[in-house]
């Protein structure tokens, strides 16, 4: 069976790569030749812990293939996975134009009948898109089923959420189809939920914004427990013991960011507002995940009075540990406002640095370590709690900065410790 995936992004590239690895004949498929032959010599494009090897294991074993050639990519394929990007438009809702010249290249190479798998994420409804553009443009003698398989990895964890995920989803109105597609996992032995074209494509939305929704709420309890009192990580245990709630997305922080939460619930939104819904909820989890943003920078300019003209470091760039991706991190909506108050800005991350110095350039100051950020700074941020963040000893602030006033915006910290080192500590839902 020959099974080509399209688009070699973290989705894209995860699949066919761990599908290789259970055994399958894969062809992954990009239009960028520089990508494809970066991956033929066993190299990844994107930060992914173990994925290089897996690559390089499979690329040996003649399994996995790499093309930028459209015609190889789909002659002959039995099963096609879409995995190309679906980024927001300027008003939220999802862009297929991707999607739908994939669609369209499908209907024109394919040679011989196929299934046609969709893991991008899509607004409901797409999937019957998709078949009705392919079905627009096949010729008569072939023939296409179409089948949604939502994704649900994470950046970071990607090879270990494939071959440990909770569930399989598998959508399709064609029974057949839908087996064939579950066929291709079994080696993953992972539990399967079969459903309806239409259901497949809202589990992945809702389950997206459930999670959103889960880090707004326990962001705005730390907001509230930094008023009244209470330490949001023992609450956090606390509440999440209870199995119908899971602890599971309860670290409070500065709000979440990536390439999937905020895409996916502006476009959830945008769906439910073009079916005329108003989904409340969703707004406010946007809203609320907006202002858990800039809350540090406002606790900043309240301690501080005035930033500018002052050092300031920013420790932590990505969206997350374990990933280069800075796709609506936190850290850049720190620094768009922290030069908007003439503070001058260091920044230090062990990987995200030369993405963040592609959009800043020389208006921030790039630390070859944690260490050369800190000095002399005034004050520091912690924006992501990368392993090497959260181990640097709180000696390290006292030694290096000028004055050690810390906000920390992933709780790496103990309070009592940060005491005990006299520095001046503020973090997330926890009273100094
Ligand atoms: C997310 C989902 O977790 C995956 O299941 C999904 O497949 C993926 O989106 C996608 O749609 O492709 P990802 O964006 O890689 O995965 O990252 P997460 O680990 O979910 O973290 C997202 C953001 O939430 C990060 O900024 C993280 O710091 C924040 N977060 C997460 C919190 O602030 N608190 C938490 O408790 C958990």
């Amino acid at each position: 069976m020959k099974i080509t995936i399209t688009g070699t992004g973290y989705v894209g590239l995860v699949t066919g790569v761990c599908l290789s690895d259970v055994g399958h004949q894969i062809t992954c498929y990009d239009i960028d030749q520089e990508k494809i032959d970066l991956l033929n010599s066993g190299k990844s494009p994107i930060y992914e812990p173990g994925l290089d090897e897996l690559i390089q294991k499979n690329i040996a074993i003649g399994r996995l293939l790499f093309t930028a050639d459209v015609k190889e990519a789909y002659s002959d394929a039995d099963s096609i996975f879409i995995a190309v990007g679906t980024p927001p438009n300027d008003d939220g809702s999802a862009n297929l134009s991707y999607i739908e010249s994939a669609a369209i290249d499908i209907a024109k190479y394919i040679t011989k009948d196929c299934i046609v798998v969709t893991k991008s994420t899509v607004p409901v409804g797409t999937n019957e898109h998709i078949g009705r553009i392919i079905q627009e443009q096949l010729p008569a003698d072939l023939k296409v089923k179409i089948v949604s398989n939502p994704e649900f990895l994470r950046e970071g964890s990607a090879i270990h959420d494939t071959f440990n995920g909770d569930r399989i989803v598998i959508g399709s109105d064609d029974q057949e189809a839908g087996k064939t597609i579950e066929e291709i996992y079994a080696p993953f032995k992972l539990p399967v939920v079969r459903t309806d074209l239409r259901s497949a494509e809202m589990i992945k939305y809702a389950s997206n914004s459930f999670l959103a929704l889960k880090i707004s709420f326990i962001n705005e309890i730390a907001n509230l427990c930094e008023k009244v009192g209470g330490n949001i990580e023992q609450v956090a245990t606390g509440v999440g013991l209870d199995k119908r709630i899971g602890n599971k997305f309860l670290q409070a922080g500065i709000g979440f960011g990536g390439s999937c939460f905020p895409k996916d619930i502006n476009a959830l939104n945008h769906l439910a507002n073009e079916y005329d819904y108003d989904f409340k909820i969703l707004k406010s989890v946007i809203d609320v995940n907006r202002l858990q943003k800039e809350r540090l920078f406002h606790k900043a300019k309240e301690t501080l009075g005035s930033l500018s003209g002052k050092k300031v470091t920013i420790l932590g760039l990505t969206f997350k540990p374990n990933t280069d991706d800075i796709r609506d991190a936190a850290s850049l909506k720190m620094i768009q406002d922290l030069l908007l108050e003439d503070a001058v800005v260091t920044v230090y991350d062990p990987v995200g640095m030369p993405k963040v110095e592609k959009l800043y350039g020389d208006k921030i100051q790039y630390g070859s370590s944690a260490e050369k950020a800190l000095e002399n700074s005034e004050v520091a941020f912690i924006l992501t709690e990368w392993d090497e963040i959260k181990n640097l000893s709180l000696e390290t602030f006292k030694n290096y900065m000028k004055k050690p006033i810390l906000f920390d915006g992933r709780n790496c910290f103990k309070l009592e410790d940060a005491e005990n080192h006299g520095l001046q500590y503020y973090s997330i839902g926890r009273r100094p």
